[in-house]
């Protein structure tokens, strides 16, 4: 963490990654100051948890490093309005996800340093793992040196004071971060995964099975098993389930995949490497998001939340989680 003692980090946003990184930080004895727009609750609750809270631009100004952890449709005017100007000749600019210099919603002016740190979890996560001495892995990137030839460096350090060094950092690039991190959240993690879920769990309902048996077997157990493939691996979370579980497993995985299945991963990858998922994002982001509007509530009534509202209230650790 050497390259950023005595210097001063501005993280700009105090969300679901920015919290977690500012506290981290300021954990590891790095002097963090948190910036956020003008009027914002987060910049309150930052101050209330003993940081220095500011406006962006204000924050922007004092800073050495300046994490940018504001949502991804957010950057492109921040950075306009507050940031960049406001940043000292010279500092580091860091994100944590490739988006917006990727696809190009984002061009730091030229003296300025540009790097990447993505820890691969939500920023619940990156907080919770940090406080039992442990860390979730990161990719770090770096995009671009500043002239002090300081910018690597303080990536680096960034990811050891945010704990994701205590497991591994990796190198990659912003457009790998990227691509690789919004192809795995359509594909498979939050995408690919609520597919299969909504649609086992209605079969299993039109079939006459119980919402609430439904939803423990399609969704409830996805958490056990990830737990195993998360420990052990493809093979070790076979290796703990039933003879019965790992045969049908194979029928099931081979039923399911096919050219259809191939075709449409393509598509999804096509999509994110040509820019047009990210313009999409944005275009309905500039429109007031009506596509994405629409999609949440239409999910938000699907009959599943009744089943899971009931499962989970039977388990009174997850009440609050
Ligand atoms: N969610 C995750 O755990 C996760 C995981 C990996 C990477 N990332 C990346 O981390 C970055 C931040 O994502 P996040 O999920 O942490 O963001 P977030 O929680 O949605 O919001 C972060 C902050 O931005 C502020 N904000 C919201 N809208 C704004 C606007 N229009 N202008 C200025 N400030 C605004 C919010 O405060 P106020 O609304 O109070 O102003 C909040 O402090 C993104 O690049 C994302 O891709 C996130």
């Amino acid at each position: 963490m050497e390259p950023l003692v005595g210097k001063t980090i501005a993280v700009l946003g105090y969300g679901n990654q920015g919290r977690a990184h500012a506290l981290n930080l300021r954990d590891s004895g790095l002097r963090v100051v948190v910036g956020g727009r003008a009027g914002s609750q987060k910049v309150e609750l930052a101050s209330r948890e003993g940081f220095e809270a500011m406006e962006l631009s204000a924050a922007a100004m004092l800073a050495d490093l300046a994490i940018i952890a504001l949502p991804d449709q957010a950057q492109p005017t921040a950075w306009a309005k507050w940031i960049e100007d406001a940043l000292p000749t010279g500092a580091v600019v860091g994100f944590v996800h490739g988006f917006a210099i990727r696809f190009g919603f984002i061009t730091p002016r030229a003296d300025l340093g540009v790097v990447l740190v993505a820890p691969k979890g939500p920023g619940a996560t990156v907080r919770a793992r940090y406080e039992e001495g442990l860390g979730i892995p990161a990719l770090f990137a770096v995009e671009r040196e500043n002239a002090a030839g300081c910018a690597r460096a303080m990536a680096i350090a960034w990811g050891a004071g945010i704990g994701c060094a205590r497991s591994g950092l990796i190198e990659a690039s912003f457009a790998a971060e990227a691509e690789s991190d919004l192809f795995g959240e359509q594909a498979v993690l939050c995408g690919g995964l609520m597919a299969l879920v909504h649609e086992s769990f209605a079969l299993l309902v039109e079939a006459g099975y119980s919402p609430e048996v439904a939803y423990i077997e399609c969704c409830h157990e996805v958490k056990q098993v990830a737990d195993l493939v998360y420990a052990r691996g493809p093979e070790g979370m076979r290796r703990a389930i039933s003879d019965t579980a790992e045969f049908g497993a194979f029928v099931a995985e081979n039923a399911l995949v096919d050219e259809h299945l191939r075709a449409k991963l393509r598509a999804l990858l096509t999509d994110v490497r040509s820019g047009a998922f990210a313009e999409r994002f944005m275009r309905d982001h500039d429109a007031g998001h009506p596509e994405f509007r629409a999609w949440r509530k239409a999910s938000s009534g699907h009959p599943i939340e009744a089943a899971s509202a009931t499962v989970r209230g039977l388990m009174p650790w997850l009440r609050d989680a």
